[in-house]
């Protein structure tokens, strides 16, 4: 059966990818809500052979979505999420507004889809970017042998922080190709050939808000509050992709070729290990535009006898934000038709 589909941020970075990624996997669309601010409404958009017209959220209603994926910023979702909610659609939401809340699974699709089940408020939470791609690696070591800690240092494209910030990008690269002065308004500082150590907002514990949900949606997806995670979250000139440095302690010891031969057989995992150039994945040639979760630089750690390096890449668009959501609408769909 078609399913009423409405996409809330349709025109965003991560909006543009969900309509995409429906049409790929041929999500069975009755109709389809596009909608974004009273500033894109009016204006069309191609899906297949359908022209659909953005609408402005504020003066749409809700009735009869089934599905509604949010990716329109915390503020969007806080206040019209709920009401989608109690007009009877599934709300997959992109934003961190309800991620912490008890009554609100935080679901990747590899990892946990169990907890998609129990969502007595009608929204399922789409995990932060970093987290999605860490776990996807993470999850198949932690069932073997039990994850201690994490130690990740990230290595963040611009486009998770949106639109404005591709354009950012842009602009300065080629204003400092041309001697131009580069002025900063999305991020604090230069980005264009820097390496900025900030993603969202600073903690009274001296982490950032995007290190911070790296520690507690780790625990929530893996169900497991012992975890320890220390993060550094790094946004670099890069459009597409985010890229991790990750170091884990396990309980039991299990070594590097054990953890190749694990992630062999993950789900939504592609290992690209060889030990020469090129024989490791980048944003560039590997993720950008793909679904998987990209790992190589698998190896033991010489400086603790339970420890594991690994490298791990995925596009955060997608895999990071508009495949995961729309993997998790697929699941909606599955317990549908059952
Ligand atoms: P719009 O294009 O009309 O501003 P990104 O993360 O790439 O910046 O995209 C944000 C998305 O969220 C866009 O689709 C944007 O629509 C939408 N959006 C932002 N604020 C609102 C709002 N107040 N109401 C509805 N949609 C919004």
């Amino acid at each position: 059966h078609p399913v009423n589909v409405a996409i809330v941020g349709a025109t965003g970075a991560v909006g543009e990818t969900m309509l995409k990624i429906l049409a790929e996997r041929e999500f069975p669309i009755g109709q389809l809500h596009l909608l974004a601010s009273e500033r894109s409404a009016g204006d069309k958009v191609e899906f297949g052979a359908r022209q659909v017209v953005v609408q402005d959220l504020a003066a749409f209603d809700p009735a009869g979505i089934d599905i509604a994926l949010f990716s329109a910023g915390g503020s969007v979702s806080k206040e019209y999420a709920p009401k989608f909610a109690a007009a009877g659609a599934v709300v997959i939401d992109n934003s961190s507004a309800f991620r912490q809340d008890d009554d609100v699974p935080l679901v990747v699709a590899e990892v946990n889809p169990e907890a998609m089940k129990q969502r007595p408020r009608g929204i399922v939470a789409n995990p932060n970017c970093s987290t999605m791609q860490m776990l996807v690696a993470l999850a198949p070591i932690h069932r073997e042998a039990g994850i201690e800690r994490i130690n990740v240092a990230t290595y963040q494209s611009v486009s998770g922080t949106g639109r404005k910030a591709l354009e950012e990008l842009g602009r300065q690269t080629a204003g400092m190709l041309n001697f131009q002065d580069p002025k900063p308004e999305v991020y604090p500082v230069q980005i264009a050939f820097n390496v900025i150590p900030h993603g969202g907002d600073f903690c009274d514990n001296g982490y950032t808000t995007e290190e911070m949900k790296l520690v507690w949606e780790t625990r929530k997806i893996l169900g497991d509050e012992s975890i320890q995670v220390n993060a550094t979250v790094v946004r670099v000139p890069v459009f597409y992709g985010h890229s991790e440095a990750v170091h884990i302690e396990t309980r039991e010891k299990i070594g590097a070729a054990r953890v190749r031969e694990l992630l062999q057989s993950a789900p939504g995992v592609e290992v690209v290990d060889e030990r020469e150039g090129g024989g490791y994945p980048t944003p560039v040639t590997h993720a950008s535009g793909n679904d998987p979760v990209y790992v190589g630089r698998i190896r033991d750690d010489i400086s603790h006898p339970r420890g594991v390096s690994l490298w791990v890449v995925a596009d955060n668009i997608r895999k990071g934000a508009a495949l995961n959501a729309v993997q998790l609408a697929e699941l909606v769909l599955a317990e549908r038709n059952a």
